[in-house]
């Protein structure tokens, strides 16, 4: 019996019922696979592993709700969201409604998971392992369409598997030009993930 067994149970279902047949059901699963075999491979940690199939499962539960609807779930339940996500909005609030449901629904308390699951979109500073690996593989999920315009994401996937920090750099500068690239703003907490890379590096 695992820790999470019964979260797992949840959330596989949950999905299941709310995109069943879609691609984004195909998405959430694929990428909490993948989260679990690079901390299998990469930490060697069952536990580790565990929580990443579960911050996998949760991280796109809202995903599919409109910005309107998750800002009245902000609203309505209090969900603890950075004034930043608030204030850009776009595809970010998905991200700490997600990691709100599985710790009032699910009660996990597990900090790493919750991180993991709330930043998934942004990256931040002082990054976890938990969350380096959720981050890439969402980027990484040979699923996501917008990723197949790009013919190194399959050496990136097995990179992931042996040498995380250099491909979450990768992923995190990608991401970060992409939203640059459109003409979009920046969330801080990406910007200060770069940041620390940076001066880390120099
Ligand atoms: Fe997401
Ligand atoms: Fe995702």
């Amino acid at each position: 019996m695992g820790q999470f067994d019964s979260a797992i149970s949840h959330l596989e279902k949950e999905t299941e019922k709310r995109y069943s047949g879609k691609p984004l059901a195909r998405h959430i699963r694929s990428v909490a696979e993948f989260a679990r075999r690079i901390a299998g491979s990469l930490i060697k940690s069952d536990l580790l592993a565990e929580k990443a199939y579960v911050a996998g499962l949760a991280h796109d539960l809202y995903k599919g709700f409109s910005h309107k609807e998750l800002r009245d779930l902000v609203v309505a339940e209090f969900v603890p969201v950075d004034e930043d996500s608030l204030r850009i909005g776009g595809g970010l609030l998905h991200a700490p409604v997600a990691a709100h449901y599985i710790r009032t629904r699910l009660k996990i308390t597990d900090d790493e998971i919750l991180s993991a699951v709330y930043y998934h979109t942004t990256g931040h500073l002082n990054a976890t392992t938990l969350d380096k690996i959720l981050f890439c593989a969402d980027y990484l999920d040979p699923w996501r369409e917008i990723r197949a315009s790009e013919p190194d994401v399959p050496a990136l996937t097995r990179q992931a598997l042996v040498d995380l920090e250099e491909v979450y750099c990768t992923v995190l500068y990608r991401k970060l030009a992409y939203t640059l690239s459109k003409g979009r703003p920046l969330h801080p907490n990406g910007v200060a993930a770069w940041n620390q890379i940076c001066l880390k590096l120099t």
